[in-house]
């Protein structure tokens, strides 16, 4: 007491700190409950990128693909926005190290688990543990809504995007995170899809393009080379 009242400022900060936390505190409750449970998993997208997730997933007329799941926070956005339609969360969880630094391995595994769990959102989520080109060959589903947040390197994402194109339903939505840094690959592939007409951007917000196929067969080989 005898140091405070000498030293007023450590206290005056312990209090600022309790009184932010508290605040911020307040505001999360306020949220809506999935905004809620998706910010409580660690990930790499704002809460706005995440409700845009979440309505994309609530629309997507097909199934879900993720390529890119780190610690489930999209995943749990895109399965709570999904319903009890599948989340195809496709996520090696081997030692990667991203473009823009990011360090990823098998920690991030149990991380995702305890997302899952934690959430509920392990009742339409299927973790396929792979590298996403390797999982596409005698893929069978139509995918409604394709979520690229994998490697960001343009031939990593061209790649992904190769893989899967084959399989989207004719109406299909296909977001990409880190859209906007146009030093790396998924501005330059936005680019290219966008000028090949076959895609149409719908919405932006934050760092995450999503754009929707104009297309009306399945078959999407034959375009945007
Ligand atoms: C930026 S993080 C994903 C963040 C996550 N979507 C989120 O919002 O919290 C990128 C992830 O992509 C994964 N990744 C890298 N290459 C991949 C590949 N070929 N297939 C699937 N995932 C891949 C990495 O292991 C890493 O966990």
């Amino acid at each position: 007491m005898a140091d405070e009242m000498e030293n007023p400022l450590p206290a005056a900060r312990s209090l600022i700190v309790i009184v932010d936390r508290a605040r911020r505190r307040l505001i999360r409750l306020q949220l809506p409950q999935h905004l809620r449970m998706i910010e409580r998993a660690e990930g790499m997208i704002s809460r706005a990128e995440a409700d845009l997730l979440f309505r994309l997933a609530a629309d997507a007329e097909g199934c879900i693909v993720e390529v890119g799941s780190y610690r489930g926070r999209s995943t749990i956005a895109l399965a709570l926005g999904a319903g009890a339609t599948p989340v195809f969360a496709i996520e090696p969880h081997e030692a990667f190290t991203g473009i823009l630094g990011g360090m990823f391995g098998p920690e991030d595994r149990g991380a995702f688990y305890k997302a899952m769990l934690r959430s509920g959102a392990y009742r339409n989520v299927r973790l396929i543990n792979l590298s996403s080109e390797t999982v596409t060959p005698g893929w069978q589903r139509h995918v409604g809504m394709l979520w690229i947040d994998g490697d960001h390197s343009y031939e990593g994402v061209r790649r992904d995007w190769e893989a899967w194109k084959p399989h989207l339903a004719s109406q299909a939505v296909v977001a990409f995170d880190d859209s906007l840094d146009e030093t790396i690959g998924p501005h330059r592939l936005i680019r290219e899809l966008m000028a090949s007409g076959d895609l149409t951007a719908i919405e932006q917000v934050g760092k995450v393009t999503a754009l929707r196929r104009k297309g009306s067969s399945n078959n999407f080989d034959d375009d945007l080379a």
